[in-house]
């Protein structure tokens, strides 16, 4: 069945709202913290990608989180996806939220409360009579600032079934346009929420008239399967995550949910608006920025999942595809060609490389990536895809970086004292530094100490592969802190001890634009 919404206007019946929250909840898990301009990335990202709507941020939560939900809406001020800002219920969060997604061609505000009688009474030390007032409060004084309005009954799936209904109703008569059962802590399963949203849609008048969304947990490895369950049962938004990032466990994943709509049509009966062959660009965007791969068996999107090893499968596939394949690596952005080009490639064919990789670059990038790629080229027998990817990600972070490596010499072996001299270039100014440790790394991240003076925690150090062979070139992660805020940095090269050096300075530089934002005096070393 059709429905009008206030920001899509009819949508036929077996469209899915594709709600991605990675700025929000995924954001929110320990370690995949954005600063804005990698916010603002993975808006771009997404929005290409074709998500419905994007969830901002907590606009209540920081002056950070209000910015970058602030920018993102004016980013999208003319077109593109519904910008959505959340809120709690109380008066200053609603106006907050309002504020940041004002100036948005569709702004959206996502109010919650709890609703289980736990939350209500252990969280919010409220009756059910408060929360109820408290929902229809809150969706209308959303309301007064936008006609999209989400309303969301926050551990919805542990929540009393008569209550949900009298909550849900109070919020559609108040004006929501759109209501969430999110399964906050993961505990439900399939059958469950095909339940709850069977019963609401039954039970509560006005029911026919607002999008139903769900909002799954991965606590138990069932958050996919609880999306696919509540879309049977009629939701017809679904909120997820790029690579299933979020709290504990994480959220459903987009890439999972989309796939599984695209090749279950003949089960599901639906459609989405995503572009499937960017999803794994997306994905790596996501890895780039946070610093965190996905694990290797991730469907869609791990290293290995479309990999055939054993002998009796890959016979299969030469026999036909589809014996042991269901849906294209092509369709999710994987490519064929693994090995791309050598040193002898020139300009107009890295160019379009990048094309084909999905990467639209200016020509000061393509010449800076260019040069990269030729010194990559000239150090390693053969360039991957993934070496590409790889370098202009690396490249991308780094366009807007106060220090810069300029030049680093290590000395490290048996039986000598490994010494790091280094040059960086701070605001344009040159800056030396040289400094022994216990090793190469720590030497390195010593003489970076030596010439540019500060004091943080080194929190994670992690070394990953870019691709196979002793060539290969390594991506690193470094996590560091600085009263209570962590940032991840990441850096790639052939030469982990330079792969190294750059992801210290890519956070050491994430720390300045956190230290800008809060305390500008605070901006020497
Ligand atoms: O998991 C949850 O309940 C949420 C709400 C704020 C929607 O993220
Ligand atoms: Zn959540």
């Amino acid at each position: 069945m059709s429905i009008t919404h206030p920001s899509f206007g009819t949508i036929p019946g077996e469209r899915v709202i594709i709600f991605d929250t990675t700025l929000r909840d995924g954001e929110q898990s320990p370690g995949f913290s954005m600063n804005l301009e990698e916010k603002l990335r993975m808006a771009d990202a997404l929005a290409e990608l074709g998500a419905d709507v994007l969830e901002a941020g907590f606009p209540i939560a920081s002056p950070g989180d209000f910015d970058s939900v602030k920018s993102i809406a004016d980013r999208f001020a003319k077109s593109g996806p519904v910008i959505c800002g959340l809120s709690r219920s109380a008066p200053k969060d609603i106006l907050r939220a309002a504020e940041a997604v004002k100036t948005a061609a569709r702004p959206r505000i996502h109010t919650f409360i709890s609703t289980s009688e736990l939350h209500m009474r252990a969280k919010l030390r409220m009756t059910q009579e408060q929360v109820l007032e408290a929902v229809a409060a809150s969706v209308t004084l959303a309301r007064q600032h936008v006609a999209d309005v989400e309303w969301s009954a926050e551990d919805g799936s542990r929540t009393e079934d008569d209550f949900l209904c009298r909550c849900v109703e109070a919020a559609i008569r108040a004006g929501a346009t759109t209501i969430n059962i999110p399964d906050t802590v993961g505990y439900a399963v399939p059958e469950d929420m095909a339940r709850i949203f069977t019963m609401l849609r039954e039970r509560v008048p006005g029911a026919d008239t607002v999008i139903f969304s769900t909002h799954n947990h991965n606590d138990l490895g069932l958050a996919v399967a609880n999306t696919l369950a509540a879309i049977q049962a009629g939701a017809r938004q679904v909120e997820c995550t790029i690579n299933g990032i979020g709290e504990r466990a994480g959220n459903a994943s987009l890439e999972e949910v989309a796939m599984a709509i695209r090749t279950r049509q003949n089960a599901l009966n639906k459609v989405t608006g995503i572009n499937t062959s960017n999803i794994l660009k997306t994905s790596r965007l996501l890895a780039t920025i946070t610093g965190f791969d996905v694990q290797p068996n991730k469907a869609i999107v791990g290293r290995n999942a479309f990999a055939h090893e054993s002998g009796i499968h890959q016979d299969g596939m030469l026999k036909d595809r589809g014996t042991y394949e269901i849906m294209t690596p092509e369709s999710v952005g994987w490519t064929n060609s693994s090995l791309v080009m050598g040193k002898h490639s020139g300009r107009a064919a890295f160019r379009d490389k990048l094309k084909a990789l999905g990467y639209e670059v200016g020509d000061n990038q393509l010449n800076d990536a260019f040069a990269r790629f030729k010194e990559i080229a000239d150090r390693k027998k053969v360039v991957y895809d993934e070496d590409i990817v790889a370098l202009v990600d690396d490249q991308i972070l780094r366009t807007h970086d106060r220090i810069k490596l300029t030049a680093l010499t290590v000395t490290a072996g048996l039986h000598t004292h490994p010494m790091a001299t280094l040059k960086l270039e701070v605001d344009g100014e040159a800056h030396e530094g040289m400094a022994v440790g216990d090793g190469a790394v720590d030497a390195t991240f010593n003489a970076i100490r030596a010439a540019f003076p500060h004091e943080v925690g080194l929190r994670l150090f992690a070394v990953q592969s870019v691709t196979g062979g002793t060539d290969a070139q390594a991506r690193v992660t470094v996590r560091l802190e600085e009263g209570g805020k962590l940032v991840d940095g990441q850096g790639s090269d052939t030469d982990t001890i330079v792969a190294s050096a750059r992801a210290y300075i890519h956070a050491l530089n994430k720390l300045l634009v956190k230290r800008e934002r809060t305390a500008p005096a605070a901006m020497t070393a």
